[in-house]
């Protein structure tokens, strides 16, 4: 990685070192630690609150089952289309899959026809919070609810101590919850916590209203809260101060306790927080809405504590770490710059997202060679905020506006980046493939707002 890119005289010759379909694609023998089989159909269906929507439905539900692995473990999903017309493909967002498992139609496979069925094989690498979507006419599909979660427990969590709990709740719905096993009387739970809005009813977990859990004070929980949805939101306890354990499924280093504070979640990002259950009970509040209530016998109706005034800054949040690289040499810099202006995408008259001032498809590709470090910076003028994400690798944030990250390595696969805000963010290219790397605002990537990193 720290090499000096190479030279006109050492560089390969061409085709030379080429990357085989192998380093592309998953390990297709072997038998999977996890298999699921995940079918997408179009249809009406009823949110776990009452309401009907017009949408999508993964094993007959939205969000669609959540796929749990143990870090290491071989995960086989075979996508079958009912009905979806379109087609469909599955995208494991902040996975990094090899390049050919990445689900992207168009890109990396044909989307799957109605009655085609396509099996995704990857090793689940990383422990973290994920999700699942579609990734073929995205503005429609997972904004209809085509997607569901994705959680790697980290190593020495046996799949055995998994299970799957219900929830207390006014109505039927059960929260996927996992108690993973230990001696102590109060048990560690982890809440899986899709937020989606479906025809403009948010949902957490499928449900609209609140819902209550009964757990012993003193419970550890683990919240994962995915943001699913195109617009950003806050998440924040009251009743307790929380610490945020993980951003985009990597851990924070050493994080503090938060009080009177909200955590912002891009349109894609997940957070999870961290919290022990007080006596009194506590609420999750997500998107200005107490959304779960948490505690011992009766979980409290009323607020047990006020809302927080300021959002969190994960750039002082947490303690240094040193990088497993060095970005202050870095083999390639780029610069990712968002503005917009009037011109004709795919033939359409309109206000157009510009990427380096060039309108969709003609965005010059960020090319990398294996084993760069690459810098680069995001930048944003726009007028309007633009959750980016790249596919098949994390970044560390450096700086934001020229003031340097002073807290723990925050990675993040998908990062907000508001107008008049600039990012210089740092990754390694260590996973050879041709990559998306767009707004996860899925209605601003279907006007154009994608670009490609691609290995030469
Ligand atoms: Cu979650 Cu290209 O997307
Ligand atoms: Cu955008």
């Amino acid at each position: 990685g720290q090499a000096a890119p190479p030279t006109a005289a050492e560089a390969p010759e061409p085709g030379a070192g080429a990357l085989g379909v192998t380093d592309l694609t998953g390990p297709r023998d072997g038998v999977p630690d996890v298999a699921v089989t995940l079918t997408a159909r179009a249809e009406r269906f009823a949110l776990a609150s009452g309401e009907e929507v017009d949408g999508f439905t993964v094993n007959g539900t939205s969000p669609g089952p959540t796929i749990e692995a143990v870090q290491g473990d071989l995960v086989e999903v075979t996508l079958v289309n009912e009905s979806v017309r379109e087609g469909a493909a599955l995208h494991w967002h902040g996975i990094a899959v090899p390049n050919a498992e990445d689900g992207v139609a168009g890109v990396t496979q044909d989307a799957v026809p109605v009655h085609g069925r396509h099996t995704y094989r990857f090793v689940a690498r990383d422990a973290g919070t994920y999700w699942y979507h579609s990734h073929q006419v995205s503005h429609e599909q997972v904004v209809g609810g085509l997607f569901g979660a994705v959680v790697v427990h980290p190593n020495g969590v046996a799949p055995s101590a998994v299970v799957t709990a219900t929830a207390t709740s006014m109505g039927t719905t059960t929260i996927t919850t996992t108690t993973v096993a230990t001696t102590a009387a109060a048990a560690p739970r982890d809440l899986v916590l899709p937020v989606h809005t479906y025809d403009g009813v948010r949902t957490v977990a499928g449900r609209s209203g609140p819902t209550r859990l009964a757990v012993p004070a003193g419970t550890p929980l683990r919240l994962r809260v995915l943001n699913t949805d195109s617009a950003n939101m806050r998440a924040w306890l009251t009743g307790a101060a929380f610490r945020v354990l993980a951003v985009d499924g990597r851990e924070i280093n050493a994080p503090t306790p938060v009080h009177g504070e909200a955590v912002h979640v891009p349109g894609g990002g997940r957070v999870d927080l961290g919290v022990d259950v007080p006596a009194g009970g506590l609420i999750l509040h997500v998107g200005g809405r107490p959304t779960l209530s948490v505690g011992p016998g009766e979980p409290p109706t009323a607020e047990p504590g006020t809302a927080p005034t300021r959002e969190l800054d994960l750039l002082s949040y947490g303690a240094p770490a040193p990088l497993p690289f060095d970005a202050s040499a870095p083999d390639r810099r780029f610069e990712y710059a968002v503005g917009r202006r009037i011109g004709f995408v795919d033939g359409r008259p309109g206000l157009w997202w510009t990427i380096n001032g060039h309108l969709y498809p003609d965005v010059p590709m960020f090319m990398v060679e294996q084993g760069d470090v690459v810098v680069m910076t995001l930048r944003n003028s726009s007028g309007t905020v633009h959750p980016m994400h790249l596919h098949g690798h994390h970044v560390v944030v450096l700086s934001r506006n020229g003031v340097p990250a002073t807290g723990s390595p925050w990675w993040a696969d998908t990062l907000d980046v508001a107008s008049g805000d600039s990012y210089e963010v740092a990754f390694v290219a260590d996973n050879p493939g041709i990559w998306l790397d767009h707004c996860h605002n899925l209605q601003h990537a279907s006007d154009g707002m994608v670009a490609h990193l691609a290995y030469g």
